[in-house]
Formats: structure tokens, C-alpha cells, sequence
């Protein structure tokens, strides 16, 4: 038999077994020979027989939480006592008396925890307890696209094997598609837990389902305004999406989600790149029976090359010259290859022939593209608003942004609410408020400030917004500086990177008014980062560490600590891309 935890056996992946009877059996001998092994190992069951899991979460943009919460509420159905907390909410500390954890958590940054979760981890890969009595599960999402694969999930399983605990089932990795995997990692988390009883399907969806990721509402675009006519570099665009009637709720901070359509042109090339015809029918998952264009078009994501995808080129590619870059050692000759690239161009470059069947098989399916809503929707009860860069490069072009900035017309937007619980104005509307947003990042802070008007807050605002240049890149100009003018908005602080000889941006206005800044955070002031993740929101978390030592009189480890404990208390809110 297979080995899972030290001296637990587990039966092989191929034994002739159907699956549930293999998860039961596995259940049943893990369950057995943990209890042979030490009389002193804690059951499952807690003292009124009920089992009790400690369901902690970490995420950045929803999918772990809104997994969590769906997963704990089956478990519940099953009578299955749950402790549902974030991870920030649930000291690591306490680990050491929770018997059976289930950990659900992204990865963001390159490979970092959800800015919910990186207190627990600072504290987990710094703890000595031994953690022996703790029975855990892991199921990490992700998105293979990314180098660190899942790598936080990774991370937490390691390190509680490393304490001592027992992996009650092997980690699970999801990459976008996940709902799938996850369903099957709470089936085989609920067997072990309960091996003579199967999960149920669930309560069953009532017939008036609010739109969702699954099922979006169709809305219509109202307004597609371009902000920035006069840059030379940069297209960023307004739209306003039609939400009435649609039953979808939102609050300032929440996420718009986007089921895009690809390019017309771009299908018609992948359909000539591989001489397959538009009209063959193909079988698509979930869909039945469709013709090729219309899964291409909508289904199928034809822009981004993935690993799967180009190692299917490769593979059936005359040319071995794809496969010897696709070999571990190039990397990065790969990626600086890739760059630029589509799928088309690939394809272009390494012809291959094959069925529309195959091709399909090797293509991921469509994801949404997320958001941040840029509109209160006490301002703008029927409408949402989203601030959105078009991504255009040589004859290329991202899927979504110009979905919506060239082919929406008068047609459907296929949306849904992505909710950011974590990322809020205060509750308390006397609170102050200081957002650190260039470029699109400036979006959910055109929505905080309409709420806090919507809502007749008093608190102070200060808004820190940035660009290439004032003249072209303003967005929201009069809007913003009108709200200055009635005292809504109390400091706006501009840094327009070209408008002069040395580059300028948000960070260094930051620095550059630290003092104040700090009197706002002594003054209780939440602070918020919306926009790039890549560079400024890194560059952003640096200067504000400098900020708490030289203002603070900190240490440079104690202003890292400031930081975290303000990310923990929840005044230190980001929400990057
Ligand atoms: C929580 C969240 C909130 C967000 N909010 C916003 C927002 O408010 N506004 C906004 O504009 N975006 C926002 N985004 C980003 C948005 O979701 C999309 O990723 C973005 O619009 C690009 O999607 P696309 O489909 O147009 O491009 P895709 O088809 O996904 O293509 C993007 C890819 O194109 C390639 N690429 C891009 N530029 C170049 C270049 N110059 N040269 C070569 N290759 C390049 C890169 O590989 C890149 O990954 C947010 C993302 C998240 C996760
Ligand atoms: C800015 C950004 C960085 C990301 N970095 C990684 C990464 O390093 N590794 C990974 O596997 N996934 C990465 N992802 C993908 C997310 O983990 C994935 O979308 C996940 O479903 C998000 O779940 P959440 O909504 O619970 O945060 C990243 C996503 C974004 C937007």
C-alpha cells in the first residue's frame, strides 16, 4: 500500500478499486492507524461526536473565500461542526490546540500570500511548537501561468509537515479552472472526516439565482469614454455597464468580473494558422455540441500561450526548436521569446496540423478578466463604473480591455460581482481615509469617494494619484479637483512621472510628505494601494517603511512589524494587479 502521513497507509492510486470505496478505505485505515500509533492522537470526532474543523482562508480577490465559505457551509449541512475565519483573524498561535485544519489560500505577488494571509505565514515559518497533534488538508489555488505555481499552498503544507502534523490528504493545486479540483479536495476532506457517509450534492440552488461567476448577467455598455485622447503612449477608457434590473448588488471596493469574447480578426487567423474549418462541430465541456468559431470565440483562450499549449506545438511541430526552449534550463530565453507573442504568432512560427478536437484539448478555457469598480453605488444606483487600461501592443492586443474598448457596441457584457470584503471605506465614516492610487488604481477611489459624499462621512480623505503626464493623463480631473474644492477630498497629491527631467511618481510624494503622513496614521487613517503590483505597489510598501522610520523613530525591523500589524488591523488595504 501506498504511504500518505509517517505510518499511515494509504491504497495505491491504481488499486481496483471504484474512487469513493478508495477514498472510504483510505479514510478508514487512516483513521485506524492513527489511533494505534498514539493513544494520545486526538480524534476527529471532538468530545460530543461531532467532527470539528478550523477552516482558515487567505485571498486576494475572492476565489478562496468565496470557496471557504461554500465549503464550510456543506460541511455544516453534513453536521460537521466548522470554525470558518480568515487567516488573518485566527492567530497562528492557536494551532497548536486545533485538531483538524483545513487551509484554503491563493498566491499572489511572485509566489507571496494574500496580503489576508501573510500575518499567519510570518508567523507559522517563524514558529518552533510542535504542532503533532494537528491533522491538516491544503488546497492552494492558483494560476499556472505564473512561475510560483500555487507556491503559498506549498509553502503551508510544507511547513506544517515540517511542525509535525499529519497531511490528512495530499495538497490539491488548482490552477484557474478550479471549481472542479476543489470540489473534488472537499469530497475527499469530507470522506475522511466522515467515511461511511458521502457528501450530499448540496443544497440544491433555488430557480432565482443571483448572477454570478457562473451564470453573469448580461448587461449592456452605456458609456465607453476615452480619458486620455491626447497620450501618445497610453489608452485608458471609462465604461459604464447597465446593471438595472439585473439584481446584482455592489459596494465601493468590490470587483467587476468580465466574460470577454475574443477578436473576430484573431479567431479567422488561428482558424487559417490551422487550416481547420469555422463551422466543424467540436464538443465543448459543460457546452455539448458547438461549432469551432463559436468555441474559439468564446470559450477558448487564444491570446496567451500556456505551458500546455506550446508543449503541444512542440510536440507536433517539424521544428524541434520549441521544445529545446521549452527545456527547464531556458526559461528565460522562453519568456523574452515569448514577449510580444501571441498564441497566433506561435503558431505562425511552428505550423503544425492537427484536429480541432486536439487543438481545444491543448487550449485553456476563456477566464473573466476582473475589475475594480469605480463607482458608489449610492451615486449610481443602476450603473456600474470601471476605470480600464486598453492593453495594445505591436499588431496585439489583451482579450478583454479592448472587448470592451472596440467590440461591445451595443452588445451584451457578460458581468458579475467579484466581492472585496476586506477592501472597504471605514465603518466609521470619521475615520481618515489616505489612498495611494496611479494610474487605473485610482478606479475604487473614485467609488470610496462618492460613498463617503453618498454617505455624508466626515472623516478626511487624501488621495495620492499618478501618471505620465498632467496635461493627458488626469483622469477624473475636474471630478477630482471639484472634490477638492468642496472639501471632500482634503489633500490631493499629484506626481505626473514626465512633466519634468527627473521622473517623479506617487512614492515620492509620499516620502516626500511623510511627516504628515505619519500625524494621519497616528490619527487612526486607514490606508489604501490599488494598481500595479509589479513595481509600485512594492515600491509603495518600501517608502512607507521608511516613512515609520524616519517619522516613527522605528527600527527598520519594527516599521516591517508597523506595516503588518496595520495589514492584520485592516488599515493597510490593497488591492493590486
Ligand atoms: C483584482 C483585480 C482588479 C483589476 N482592476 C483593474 C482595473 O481597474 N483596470 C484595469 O485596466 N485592469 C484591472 N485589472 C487587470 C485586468 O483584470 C486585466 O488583466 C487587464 O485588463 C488585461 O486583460 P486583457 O484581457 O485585456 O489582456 P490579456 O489578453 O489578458 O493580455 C495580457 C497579457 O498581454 C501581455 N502584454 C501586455 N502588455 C504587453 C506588452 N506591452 N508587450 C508584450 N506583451 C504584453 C502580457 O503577457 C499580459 O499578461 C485588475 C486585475 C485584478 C486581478
Ligand atoms: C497580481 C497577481 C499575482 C499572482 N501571482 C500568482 C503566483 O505567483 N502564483 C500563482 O500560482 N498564482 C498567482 N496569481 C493567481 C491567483 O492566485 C489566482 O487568480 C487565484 O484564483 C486567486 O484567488 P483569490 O481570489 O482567492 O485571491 C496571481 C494573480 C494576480 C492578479
Amino acid at each position: 500500500a501506498g504511504r500518505r502521513a509517517a505510518g499511515v497507509p494509504a491504497l495505491p492510486a491504481n488499486a481496483p478499486l471504484a474512487e469513493d470505496t478508495r477514498l472510504w478505505l483510505d479514510g478508514l485505515l487512516g483513521g485506524l492507524f492513527s489511533r494505534v500509533q498514539s493513544a494520545a492522537a486526538p480524534s476527529v470526532l471532538a468530545d460530543d461526536k461531532r467532527p470539528t474543523v478550523t477552516m482558515l482562508w487567505a485571498s486576494q480577490t475572492g476565489n478562496a473565500e468565496a470557496l471557504a465559505q461554500r465549503f464550510a457551509a456543506r460541511l455544516r449541512e453534513e453536521g460537521i461542526a466548522v470554525e470558518l475565519s480568515a487567516m488573518a483573524d485566527f492567530p497562528a498561535s492557536k494551532l497548536a490546540d486545533t485538531q483538524t485544519l483545513a487551509l484554503i489560500s491563493s498566491t499572489f505577488g511572485d509566489g507571496d500570500p494574500p496580503d489576508n494571509g501573510e500575518g499567519f505565514w510570518h508567523t507559522l515559518s517563524r514558529a518552533e511548537t510542535r504542532l503533532e497533534s494537528l491533522r491538516f488538508a491544503v488546497l492552494a489555488l492558483g494560476d499556472a501561468n505564473y512561475e510560483q505555481f500555487c507556491h503559498h499552498g506549498k509553502q503551508l503544507d510544507q511547513r506544517l509537515q515540517e511542525l509535525g502534523a499529519t497531511r490528512l490528504l495530499d495538497r490539491v493545486d488548482c490552477d484557474t479552472e478550479f471549481e472542479e479540483r476543489a470540489q473534488a479536495w472537499l469530497k475527499q476532506f469530507h470522506q475522511l472526516l466522515k467515511p461511511a457517509q458521502a457528501l450530499s450534492a448540496g443544497v440544491v440552488a433555488s430557480p432565482i439565482e443571483t448572477p454570478g461567476k457562473s451564470n453573469p448577467y448580461a448587461s449592456r455598455l452605456l458609456n465607453n469614454l476615452h480619458l486620455n485622447q491626447q497620450s501618445r503612449h497610453k489608452e485608458t477608457r471609462m465604461f459604464s455597464l447597465d446593471l438595472a434590473d439585473s439584481g446584482l448588488c455592489y459596494e465601493a471596493g468590490d470587483a467587476l468580473g468580465v466574460w470577454p469574447r475574443n477578436c473576430p480578426e484573431l479567431v479567422d487567423e488561428v482558424l487559417a494558422l490551422t487550416r481547420l474549418g469555422a463551422d466543424t462541430s467540436v464538443s465543448v465541456d459543460k457546452l455539448g455540441e458547438v461549432g469551432l468559431r463559436r468555441a474559439l470565440t468564446e470559450h477558448f483562450e487564444i491570446a496567451r500561450p500556456n505551458r500546455e499549449t506550446l508543449a503541444f506545438i512542440a510536440e507536433r511541430s517539424a521544428n524541434p526548436q520549441l521544445k529545446q526552449l521549452l527545456s527547464c534550463e531556458r526559461k528565460e530565453e522562453l519568456k523574452d521569446w515569448l514577449w510580444g507573442r501571441q498564441f497566433a504568432d506561435v503558431l505562425q512560427a511552428f505550423p503544425i496540423e492537427c484536429s480541432a478536437a486536439e487543438l481545444l484539448g491543448a487550449l485553456k478555457r476563456l477566464q473573466p478578466r476582473l475589475y475594480s469598480i469605480a463607482s458608489s453605488a449610492k451615486a449610481h444606483p443602476e450603473e456600474v463604473h470601471l476605470t480600464v487600461a486598453a492593453v495594445r501592443y505591436g499588431n496585439r492586443k489583451g482579450v478583454s480591455s479592448t472587448f470592451l474598448a472596440d467590440r461591445v457596441a451595443s452588445g451584451e457584457v457578460p458581468v458579475f460581482v467579484q466581492t472585496s470584503k476586506h477592501f472597504r471605506v471605514p465603518g466609521d465614516g470619521d475615520v481618515p481615509m489616505i489612498m495611494i492610487g496611479p494610474g487605473t488604481g485610482v478606479a475604487p477611489f473614485r467609488g470610496f469617494l462618492q460613498e463617503r459624499r453618498a454617505r455624508g462621512d466626515q472623516g478626511r480623505n487624501w488621495l495620492f494619484f499618478g501618471e505620465q503626464h498632467a496635461a493627458s493623463d488626469f483622469y477624473y480631473r475636474e471630478e477630482l479637483q471639484g472634490m477638492q474644492h468642496d472639501g471632500l477630498l482634503t489633500q490631493l497629491s499629484l506626481a505626473f512621472s514626465r512633466d519634468q527631467p527627473q521622473k517623479i511618481y506617487v512614492q515620492d510624494r509620499i516620502r516626500e510628505q511623510g511627516a504628515e503622513l505619519w500625524r494621519w496614521l497616528q490619527d487612526g487613517a486607514q490606508l489604501y494601494v490599488c494598481g500595479d503590483a509589479s513595481q509600485m505597489a512594492k515600491d509603495v510598501d518600501r517608502v512607507l517603511r521608511e516613512v515609520a522610520q524616519e517619522h516613527g523613530g522605528l527600527s527598520a525591523e519594527n516599521a516591517a512589524d508597523y506595516w503588518r500589524q496595520m495589514s492584520e488591523q485592516k488599515r493597510y488595504l490593497r488591492d493590486v494587479y
